[in-house]
């Protein structure tokens, strides 16, 4: 099973949307196997986007991401990072399509509430970088046993 990081970024928390974006989440049929709440460090903000380091809008990003704390989480499915990115929508909150996280609740390309991994890989890189071992829980679905 693939695993994805996803971040309800500042403005996502501050306009308490993290158990919306949570719900759609859920509602697509991805699995939650860890969850927190983080007030980020310069450091950790750095490291997380360090391939965007130079670029204008950096300054800024790590401003924002510091800011305020943030819900850090990995989500578990198939095809989890393709399919969290397509539930996202673009980055540009004003381009990404109705029905989309970002296409119904967000209108900018910074403040675009949520972040998700861009790939397998920088989910790998993510996964490490935010959460220890013993925080990702690989537990059991029992649905099945409570239904008759
Ligand atoms: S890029 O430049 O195409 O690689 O950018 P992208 O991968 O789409 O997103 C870069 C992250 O930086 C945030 N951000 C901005 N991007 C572009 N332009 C401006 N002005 C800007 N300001 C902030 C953007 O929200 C992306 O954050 P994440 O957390 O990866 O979604």
């Amino acid at each position: 099973m693939e695993r994805t990081f996803v971040m309800v970024k500042p403005d996502g928390v501050q306009r308490g949307l993290v158990g919306e974006i949570i719900a759609r989440l859920e509602r697509k049929g991805l699995k939650l196997v860890a969850l927190k709440m983080v007030r980020v460090s310069e450091e950790l903000a750095r490291r997380h986007y360090a391939a965007h380091e130079g670029k204008p809008f950096f300054p800024g990003l790590i401003r924002f991401i510091t800011s305020a704390p943030v819900v850090a989480m990995v989500w578990e499915g198939r095809e989890a990072v393709a399919v969290v990115r397509n539930l996202l929508g673009p980055t540009d909150g004003a381009k990404a399509a109705p029905g989309t996280i970002r296409g119904d609740l967000a209108n900018d390309i910074g403040f675009n509430l949520v972040h998700g991994s861009d790939s397998v890989e920088s989910a790998r890189r993510e996964i490490d970088l935010w959460f220890r071992q013993d925080e990702l829980l690989d537990w059991e679905n029992h649905r099945e046993a409570w239904l008759y």
